[in-house]
Formats: structure tokens, sequence, C-alpha cells
């Protein structure tokens, strides 16, 4: 995968289009249910669970609903394109990524959490 912010789109593009073989390399486990899929080191973590067929929450897959947040209780997510997704930082240091904008870094254990509804990304978490 092209790693520059140019190619980085355009793979990201593919990947949302099904256009890219993905290559399982990491466990995804949801806590408490323990249901597990496989996620590609170049896939979106939210594309993954829709392509086995793992029932998770999810609405605009741009990063805006906030309806795939989520709290990586053990392992590695790399959140993309923070700047225009609606998380703050203050939920990134916290270990909540949104499923439709994460790629996975190592096997990870992550649990659903309730978003709250906010207009602006920086505005604090309470
Ligand atoms: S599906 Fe809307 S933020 Fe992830």
């Amino acid at each position: 995968m092209n790693h520059s912010p140019v190619g980085f789109k355009r793979e990201l593009r593919k990947l949302k289009q099904g256009r890219l073989t993905v290559m399982s390399e990491f466990k995804v486990r949801l806590h408490p249910s323990n249901e597990a899929f496989m996620v590609g080191r170049d896939e979106l973590i939210l594309d993954a669970a829709i392509r086995q067929g793992v029932q998770v929450p999810y609405s605009c897959r741009n990063g805006t609903c906030r309806t795939c947040l989520f709290e990586v209780k053990e392992g590695t997510v790399q959140p993309v394109d923070v700047e225009v997704c609606m998380i703050s930082d203050q939920e990134l240091e916290s270990n909540r990524r949104l499923l439709c904008m994460s790629l996975c870094r190592s096997d990870i254990v992550m649990e659903k959490v309730q978003p709250r509804r906010r207009r602006n990304p920086a505005e604090s978490v309470q």
C-alpha cells in the first residue's frame, strides 16, 4: 500500500470499493461477546467486519456519525484521517477509535462504547 497522502487516499478508496485484495493478518476480538474476525494490514476494521458478516454498529462509514466508536482494550489500532473524523484528541488518547477509520497494527480486543454526539471534534470529553 502506498503511504503518501495522495496514494493513501487512492488506496483507501479502492478498499472501500472492494477493489483491493486483502490478506488477513490480525485478529479482532469483541468484548464481552468474544466474537472474533480477521483484518488485513491495510483493511479498515469496519470493512473487515462487514466482509465477514460480523454485526457491528455503523452508519456513515466516513468518520462523522460516531456510531462505530469502540474502545481498544488490548493491542494497537492506527486511526486514519483523524482531521476529518468526529473524534477528539482526548478520545484518541483514551484508546477510543472509529472502526470505519482505523487500521489494525496487532491483534486487538475492542469494546463498544456509547458515543456522545458532538459538533466539534476538538471539544473535550467529559
Ligand atoms: S460508521 Fe459513522 S463514524 Fe464510523
